[in-house]
């Protein structure tokens, strides 16, 4: 039903028109009080056995909204409403930026892929925090915050501007995450250096404990899946040193070369960050590694073309303790959160776990026997 829809609607709209006209209907169903009760108790079903905890927080599965798509936390209740566990807004930037020119968000449909280099659009940190303050939540989603550089602040000053952004939303956060990894913002990868990376996360977490009293707010930390292995290792022993609380892996990939893509080379030629199903593999391999350097002792976030049940309960079975989507939410439509907690609930009870704490990293493990 959604495929078709997709195939007479949103497939002949501009990409980004058609995002904003779903978000639309997704804010009116989330304000309309019998249609989100219907639609919730439909998309968002709770089984017990998907019980997560993770970060210090509780929650009804592993399965959350990439960053990304409610990069101004409007849309948290309606993503909620379609079975999303945890949403992550963002990124947001210590100042509000219009982006890059449009268009800037293609489709590859045939790999079943995008193409973004939106460059940050969003609001800003101090409107996304009033935001976030005024907010009177429906349902109690966990809300990750994600943040990044603003584009006219110079990689020197990077620290600085993450700072001011934490200082903002910090508290309206249940976690923090440090994004370094977006390719559409000149240098904002450099900073996944050690080098770079030691002070900024210092720096954040400072004043993530300044922000907020009475709590401690999880930090992570989101990465490439471009990454060379040994900088994946080195960030992941940064990550330990730092006591940073998680790694989420990955972001999207600049690679186009031997992913196989079917699409018009026109298209493949865009440039921006690739995601859905070509980043799968390289996403998968990534988390494995950290898995293998970093165990139990930190939160890993498995992301990158994750389609399908399938794929979530490879990405925990690698090691990943939540898992997260976007891509896939373009093709699958609303009925794709609900498909992958109900599929993994039915792969944890064919399993030999009791539980899906217990199959966190199960195969990693196994393999380094
Ligand atoms: C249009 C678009 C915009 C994105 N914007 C952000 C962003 O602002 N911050 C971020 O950390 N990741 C962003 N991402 C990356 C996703 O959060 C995710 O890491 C990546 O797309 C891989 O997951 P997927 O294959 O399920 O899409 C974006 C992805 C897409 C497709």
């Amino acid at each position: 039903m959604y495929k078709l829809f997709f195939n007479l609607v949103f497939k002949r709209m501009d990409p980004e028109q058609a995002h904003y006209m779903a978000f639309r209907w997704i804010r009116l169903a989330a304000r309309t009080p019998v249609l989100r009760t219907f639609v919730a108790a439909a998309l968002a079903p709770r089984h017990e056995e998907l019980r997560t905890e993770a970060l210090g927080l509780r929650m009804h599965g592993p399965f959350g909204l990439a960053a990304g798509f409610d990069k101004n936390a409007i849309a948290i209740d309606g993503m909620s409403m379609l079975g999303f566990d945890h949403v992550e807004i963002g990124t947001v930037t210590g100042q509000a930026q219009p982006g890059n020119p449009k268009k800037r968000l293609f489709r590859l449909v045939p790999d079943r892929a995008l193409i973004n280099r939106m460059g940050f659009n969003n609001e800003g940190s101090a409107a996304v925090a009033a935001r976030l303050a005024a907010r009177n939540p429906v349902f109690r989603t966990v809300v990750g915050v994600n943040i990044g550089k603003t584009k006219v602040v110079p990689e020197e000053e990077a620290a600085a501007d993450y700072v001011l952004s934490t200082e903002r939303l910090a508290r309206h956060a249940d976690y923090l995450v440090v994004n370094v990894s977006s390719p559409n913002t000149p240098g904002l990868r450099n900073l996944q250096a050690t080098e770079s990376l030691r002070p900024l996360l210092t720096a954040v977490r400072e004043a993530a404990d300044r922000a907020v009293t009475g709590r401690r707010v999880p930090l992570l930390v989101k990465i490439a899946p471009d990454l060379a292995d040994e900088d994946v290792d080195a960030v992941a022993d940064l990550a330990l040193e730092l006591g940073l609380d998680g790694i989420i892996a990955t972001n999207t990939t600049i690679a186009r070369e031997g992913l196989g893509l079917k699409s018009a080379p026109s298209l493949v030629k865009e440039t921006g960050g690739l995601s859905g199903a070509p980043v799968k593999e390289r996403s998968l391999e990534v988390l494995r590694r950290l898995y293998a350097r970093v165990g139990d002792r930190i939160v890993l976030v498995g992301v990158g073309g994750i389609e399908n049940a399938e794929d979530a309960w490879q990405r925990i079975l690698a090691g990943a303790t939540l898992i997260q989507g976007y891509s896939a939410f373009i093709y699958e439509g609303p009925f794709y959160a609900r498909a992958i907690h109900k599929g993994l609930a039915a792969r944890l009870a064919a399993s030999p776990y009791a539980t899906l704490a217990e199959a966190v990293g199960a195969e990693t493990r196994k393999a380094a026997l």
